[in-house]
């Protein structure tokens, strides 16, 4: 029992929910017949993560991902079933849980640290690495109702760890705040795997499931519909999210059928990713190698005015998946961007375009054909989008765009579009036999049929 952190046996949540508001309250004041239609955010949950394993969690919005880690964490409790937790726990759950509006960020790091069970003396003691941790300034005196969400998350994410936790529960949170504290964040996320700490981290960023998780859970509906490795569970995921309303049951069918054919393979194993982990942190803190020219910015990004969705983080990455921006003839590379919805948005299609310095356009993809697209998705909803392409061009510089098409209030809108933004160069080559901008894979040969007779 001690190499397991966490365990849920056959945990169900039921929330009551009002059909109209006043209903709860007629309730109040009739009591005996219930007004609350019963809705289970999760039905029958088995799920044990072993000590120093980092577990992702993925499932498309209102699946039951941050109710299953209230109910870990304790701020909920299970309508049935048994919930083991062992060791202290320490949570950076969604925005706006834990935190008083009205308190200052110094009151709210005393409030937190008590709730976490630190002593007054101990976060008197850590409350200048939390304060150095969270960089938020003179903001630290301010009433945490004036931060932006990124002030919010740093706070949190700064007093969260400040407590060594045994176990940390990431709601989200990470998708917020910039790139840097991202870094700072993973890196302390990775000390804790060192120390052999146990994780659970819901996430949204495919890239991060897979690189930072031993393991990872499909959670749909309030179902667990699959466990295993990381890149298989993301896959299926993104199948789902990506599936046409009709064939959503059909899919849910075959990755529950491919769940229970599946040896249990993940469920017990010790390994951990360590060095992965190590490698996206690598990939995070240092662009700095030899496929990374950091003088190959754009200056010609040009943004539209964005109508609900924002597109950030475009970039190239290959195999080891090392951002990069210089590329070779032949091999293969995933350009990817994030986008993030402000308005909920219906048959969304994402694109790219590849150019060359002048403009003229070379190639491009879509996400899914004309006419089609990811049905729904909600505002607040962050979509990472992944090209993988063949570098089929020749030596030169090169334009990339993004753009991110979908029906809001009715009428179909480009959402938001970046005109040149990223640009590669593919790597010279010497003696190179093939020219212009296209590599239709030439290969020349020269072969003498006659032998000149000279005198
Ligand atoms: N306190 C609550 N009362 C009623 N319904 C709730 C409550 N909290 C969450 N839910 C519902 O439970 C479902 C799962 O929610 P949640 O766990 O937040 O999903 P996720 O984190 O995967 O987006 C949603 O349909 C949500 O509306
Ligand atoms: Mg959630």
């Amino acid at each position: 029992m001690s190499e397991i952190a966490v365990s849920l046996k056959n945990v169900s949540k039921c929330f009551k929910r009002y059909p109209h508001p006043a209903d709860r309250l007629k309730e109040l004041l009739f009591p005996g017949k219930s007004r609350a239609e019963e809705f289970w955010a999760l039905r029958d949950i088995n799920l044990e993560v072993i000590k120093g394993q980092t577990l992702g969690i993925v499932g498309r919005n209102g699946s039951g991902k941050s109710t299953l880690l209230q109910i870990i964490v304790g701020t909920l409790t299970a309508t049935t079933g048994e919930v083991q937790v062992n060791g202290r726990v320490s949570a950076l759950l969604e925005l706006g849980s834990g935190f008083n509006p009205e308190f200052t960020g110094r009151q709210n790091v005393f409030f937190n640290g008590r709730i976490l069970g630190l002593p007054e003396e101990e976060i008197e003691a850590k409350f200048d690495e939390i304060a150095a941790f969270a960089d938020i300034g003179d903001f630290i005196e301010q009433p945490v109702k004036t931060y932006s969400s990124g002030m919010f998350v740093r706070l949190a994410f700064a007093v969260a760890i400040s407590v060594n936790p045994d176990i940390l529960v990431v709601d989200e949170a990470l998708a917020v705040g910039d790139e840097a504290f991202q870094r700072k964040c993973f890196a302390r996320i990775q000390g804790i795997q060192e120390r052999g700490g146990t994780i659970l981290f819901v996430s949204h960023a495919a890239s991060s499931v897979v690189e930072l998780c031993d393991r990872a859970i499909l959670i749909d509906y309030g179902e667990l519909l699959l466990s295993g490795s990381p890149k298989l569970v993301v896959s299926k995921y993104q199948k789902l999210i990506y599936a046409p309303p009709d064939k959503i049951e059909e899919l849910r069918h075959e990755i529950r059928d491919f769940n229970s054919q599946k040896l249990s393979i993940y469920s017990q194993s010790g390994v951990t990713k360590r060095q992965i982990g190590t490698k996206l942190i690598a990939k995070l803190l240092q662009k700095g190698h030899d496929l990374y020219d950091p003088g190959l910015v754009p200056k010609t990004t040009i943004s539209y005015i964005a109508q609900g969705a924002k597109i950030e983080n475009p970039c190239i990455t290959n195999k080891e998946g090392k951002v990069i921006n210089i590329l070779s003839r032949g091999k293969d590379y995933i350009y990817s961007y994030e986008v993030k919805f402000t308005e909920t948005a219906y048959k969304v299609q994402f694109g790219m375009l590849i150019k060359t310095v002048s403009g003229f356009e070379l190639g491009g993809g879509i996400s899914h054909p004309t006419g089609d697209g990811v049905s729904c998705i909600e505002s607040g909803t962050v979509v990472k989008v992944e090209f993988k392409f063949s570098c089929r061009i020749l030596p030169g510089v090169y334009f990339v765009n993004a753009g991110v098409l979908g029906i809001v209030n009715g009428s179909q809108t480009y959402m938001d579009r970046l005109i040149d933004a990223a640009m590669f160069r593919v790597q010279t080559e010497e003696d190179l036999l093939v020219n212009t901008i296209v590599d239709f894979n030439i290969e020349p040969s020269v072969l003498l049929m006659m032998q000149q007779v000279t005198a």
